[in-house]
């Protein structure tokens, strides 16, 4: 398949890749920042371009890979009868591209993709078109970089999706940033937490996570948790989010 990529960011870098690596030809890679989408052209071997006025009208397919709230933006001023055009966005409705083609849908990748990482992982695709050409061809091109990894599901099952998505990645990503700031200010080392990260994530292959929650919160262990909010008096953010998770756990877990 013809494809041009619009944005030079982490999603359009990753799945350029995994495009190429499938056998398709990225015709074009789009995008306000010159200096990443020349960068990406050269990985690429092919042209890129930094204005919208420059875009290839003559591929099969386009991914929009921008912010959520660009996304708007770029639709506003593009048109592509009779194309097939895709945005990224987990929590974005296909809708917003609706005055662009009549073939529009989402290609959303159910992953935490970085530009720097070259071996991407495993990564779920969800994908949704305004009609049945566009789906398919939607699900064809993610069966071709995700194989048995693909799912149809429309914008309401999308964001809920990406809502979990957040909660597992981001927020948890915000608690290793939070407990690693900890461990440099109290002359400890983060890296020796990471065997306990690793195993905690682990048994989720096999376990509900309900089923493996452990710690001073569903043990109900008072003592601890008094001497641990008195140890992070110097670290507001996470004691705030020691006290409210804490409070969380007990009120809905039972050990
Ligand atoms: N990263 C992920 O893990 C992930 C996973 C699933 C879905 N997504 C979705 O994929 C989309 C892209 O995310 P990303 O992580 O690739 O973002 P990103 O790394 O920040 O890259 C965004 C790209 O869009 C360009 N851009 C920013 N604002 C723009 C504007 N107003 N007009 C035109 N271009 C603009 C950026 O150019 P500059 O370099 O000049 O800023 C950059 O090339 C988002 O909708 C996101 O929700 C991301």
């Amino acid at each position: 398949m013809e494809i041009v990529i619009i944005g030079s960011g982490n999603v359009a870098a990753v799945l350029g890749r995994k495009f190429k690596a499938a056998g398709h030809q990225i015709v074009q890679i789009i995008s306000r920042n010159a200096s990443t989408a020349s960068a990406l052209a050269y990985e690429w071997d092919t042209e890129s371009a930094n204005y919208m006025i420059l875009l290839n009208k003559q591929a099969d397919l386009y991914i929009i890979a921008v912010p959520d709230d660009a996304i708007g933006e770029i639709a506003k001023d593009l048109r592509l009868p009779g194309k097939i055009v895709a945005h990224t966005a987990g929590a974005v409705s296909k809708e917003v591209l609706k005055s662009v083609t009549d073939h529009y849908g989402v290609f959303y990748p159910l992953q935490s993709l970085r530009k720097e990482t070259m071996n991407t992982p495993v990564t779920p695709l969800f994908f949704e078109g305004s009609d049945e050409i566009t789906s398919k061809t939607l699900e064809s091109l993610a069966h071709s970089i995700s194989p048995g990894q693909v799912t149809r599901a429309g914008s309401e099952e999308r964001m809920k999706l990406h809502v979990a998505a957040v909660v597992v990645s981001n927020f948890t990503n915000y608690m290793y940033t939070l407990a690693e700031a900890y461990c440099k200010k109290e002359g400890l080392d983060f890296r020796q937490l990471l065997p306990l990260i690793e195993e905690t994530a682990l048994r989720l292959k096999d376990h509900s996570p309900k089923e493996v929650q452990t710690g001073p919160a569903i043990r109900h262990d008072k003592e601890t948790i008094q001497k641990h909010i008195a140890l992070l008096k110097d670290h507001p953010s996470l004691k705030n989010l020691y006290l409210i998770l804490t409070e969380s756990i007990q009120e809905n877990l039972k050990f």
